[in-house]
């Protein structure tokens, strides 16, 4: 067993349920591959949640895990200040990231920004009001250190010419497990889709409209949620289009797919097929295959959630990135204002769809 060094920036992980026991687990990593953070809390309200994953991870390090229940109970604690992932609920991300934020931490914070658009703007004005505040958060949008992703990105400009199309598909096969709080099927899946279109466009969404429906998982699911199945047209500036497709009803296993459209060809990121370890990346230019390869994931073992198998090595990239960035005093390269401009797409989607007015009845 190796530890971290003595200059390993101190990290907690608060919320570690599904997805911030694995940010713990890539902290661990982190420092003993590079010594660059050291897991030295979990924090977690939720029965004996923290005490047994501190327990748990603690059978990995030397240096003491610490267990807290709240969040007020860890900055009671004195620990020496450093770097907080905050994966707790979505509707505790505001009151969590704020404590944090104000007694002086950096924070990743997972997605969405908040559970709602009007929470998500007021967090949003907090920090930037703040020159010290403003530099303070991280937005979890894994998509952006995903190897595949960043390849198509890189490919973009030079190998497709203008883009006018993106089509970016997010499909769950199984319902959320029991007790996961959703902020609603836009706002918990499609601003992952929604910050990517952006990000690989590189253009601003001016609008949106959405249409949905209750077709499976809600009959099966005990998560409530007002649809389970959806798509959301962005209208982007420079005449381009997003087209987001996002639902709980692929049964036949986790699916995600991009299609990026331009003047002079296409490139496909993820198709759905047998082996959740492979991401196939395609390229094509006007009649011809300019690029194929395949990307390989990590394997996390059996029984991890199906994002840790497709987006494990991402997760544990951003989670580099905010460390050495908070060890360095530097930027991030995702923040707030990121995860606010995602948050408006998907309102702007969920109050459209609530318009049923739209369709026209052909009977
Ligand atoms: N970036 C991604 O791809 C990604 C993937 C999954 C989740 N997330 C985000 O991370 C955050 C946490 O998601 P999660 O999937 O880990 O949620 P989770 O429900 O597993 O855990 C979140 C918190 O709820 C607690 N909890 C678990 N079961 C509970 C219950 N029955 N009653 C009360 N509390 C309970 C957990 O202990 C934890 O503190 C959410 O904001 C979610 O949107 C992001």
């Amino acid at each position: 067993m190796t530890d971290a060094t003595g200059d390993a920036l101190p990290l907690v992980v608060v919320g570690v349920g599904r997805i911030g026991l694995y940010h713990a687990r890539h902290v661990q990593e982190l420092g003993r591959e590079l010594g660059l953070c050291e897991l030295v809390g979990v924090v977690d309200g939720y029965g004996d949640t923290a005490e047994r994953v501190a327990r748990q991870l603690q059978e990995g390090q030397e240096k003491e895990i610490r267990a807290f229940g709240s969040v007020a109970d860890l900055l009671g604690a004195g620990l020496a200040e450093g770097g907080a992932v905050v994966a707790s609920r979505s509707e505790d991300h505001e009151s969590d990231a704020r404590a944090m934020v104000d007694a002086g931490w950096r924070v990743l914070l997972e997605k969405p920004l908040t559970d709602s658009l009007e929470s998500a703007e007021e967090l949003a004005a907090y920090l930037n009001n703040d020159e010290s505040r403003s530099r303070a958060l991280m937005l979890a949008f894994m998509r952006r250190f995903d190897a595949a992703l960043i390849h198509a990105r890189e490919m973009l400009a030079e190998r497709i010419g203008r883009i006018f199309k993106i089509v970016s598909i997010l499909e769950d096969s199984h319902p959320p497990p029991e007790g996961y709080q959703s902020p609603g099927l836009l706002t918990d899946m499609a601003v992952h889709n929604a910050d990517e279109i952006i990000w690989l466009t590189g253009r601003d969404p001016v609008a949106v409209t959405g249409t949905g429906a209750r077709l499976y998982n809600q009959k099966i699911s005990s998560v409530r949620e007002e649809i389970d199945d959806a798509f959301v047209q962005l209208w982007l500036a420079d005449d381009a289009i997003g087209q987001i497709q996002v639902s709980r009803n692929h049964v036949a296993g986790y699916r995600n797919e991009t299609s990026i459209y331009g003047e002079e060809g296409m490139i496909r990121v993820g198709h759905f097929q047998e082996d959740p370890l492979k991401v196939q990346f395609e390229a094509y230019g006007r009649g011809v295959l300019i690029e194929r390869r395949s990307f390989w994931l990590r394997d996390y073992g059996d029984g991890v959630p199906v994002f840790i198998q497709r987006f494990g090595p991402a997760y544990k990239a951003e989670v580099a990135h905010f460390a050495e960035q908070c060890r360095d005093h530097g930027p991030f390269c995702v923040d707030q204002n990121d995860g606010l401009r995602a948050m408006r797409v998907v309102a702007a989607g969920t109050e459209s769809l609530r318009m049923a007015g739209d369709a026209r009845s052909i009977a």
